[in-house]
């Protein structure tokens, strides 16, 4: 049997009862036994600032892009605001492909699952942030798309995933990326 796989969770929201925060939680509770899904904070990260690079460059920086560089693969969960990631995410992506020449994410499959109270499931945001992916080089899940729309309806009180049809597209998400890091893996 094949070890499982180190995959790191990039949450795009930082609020306390974040939907995008829910789900990954869910996928953290479904996925199969070959993914290890893990969420890497991202709120701590300072504003990226490329005179940062060298001596100086904060510690977060350097934990952060070590744990990107460690990891199988990358699950993102991101939220729309104004049609776009929030800066958070990309902030993210910026600290993690940087010093020029040294981009963790060089290689690692990844997925993006969207998650918004909107009807469109946060579509613009999922696919800007696959114009990213290409440039830091991520082979990205293409099928199944997975955009979560009407958000609020599908948690209980408690925050756990009571849609019986999302928690099942979940999975077959879930599924979908195992075959993908397993075909994409770097190591
Ligand atoms: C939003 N929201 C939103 N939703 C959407 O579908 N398209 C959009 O462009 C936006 N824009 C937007 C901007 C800002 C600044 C905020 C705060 C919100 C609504 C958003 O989808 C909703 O708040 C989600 O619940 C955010 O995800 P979390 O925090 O629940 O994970």
């Amino acid at each position: 049997m094949t070890a499982s796989r180190d995959i790191v969770v990039i949450v795009g929201s930082l609020r306390k009862e974040s939907f995008n925060r829910k789900l990954a939680l869910a996928a953290i509770d479904i996925a199969p036994p070959s993914l290890k899904l893990s969420i890497v904070e991202i709120g701590d990260l300072p504003m990226y600032n490329q005179d940062f690079e060298g001596p100086a460059v904060p510690a977060t920086f350097t934990a952060f892009r070590d744990r990107v560089r460690r990891a199988d693969g990358v699950l993102f969960f991101t939220p729309e605001y104004n049609r776009s990631v929030p800066g958070v995410v990309k902030n993210a992506i910026d600290v993690g492909s940087r010093p020029y020449g040294s981009n963790a994410w060089n290689a690692k499959p990844c997925a993006v699952i969207s998650v918004s109270t909107g009807a469109l499931g946060a579509f613009g945001a999922n696919h800007h942030l696959r114009q990213s992916l290409v440039a830091v080089n991520m082979p990205t899940l293409q099928q199944p798309e997975a955009y979560i729309g009407g958000a609020e309806k599908l948690f209980d009180a408690q925050g756990k995933l009571i849609d019986s049809g999302t928690r099942d597209f979940l999975g077959k998400i879930l599924q979908a990326f195992a075959t993908w890091a397993e075909r994409n893996a770097v190591t």
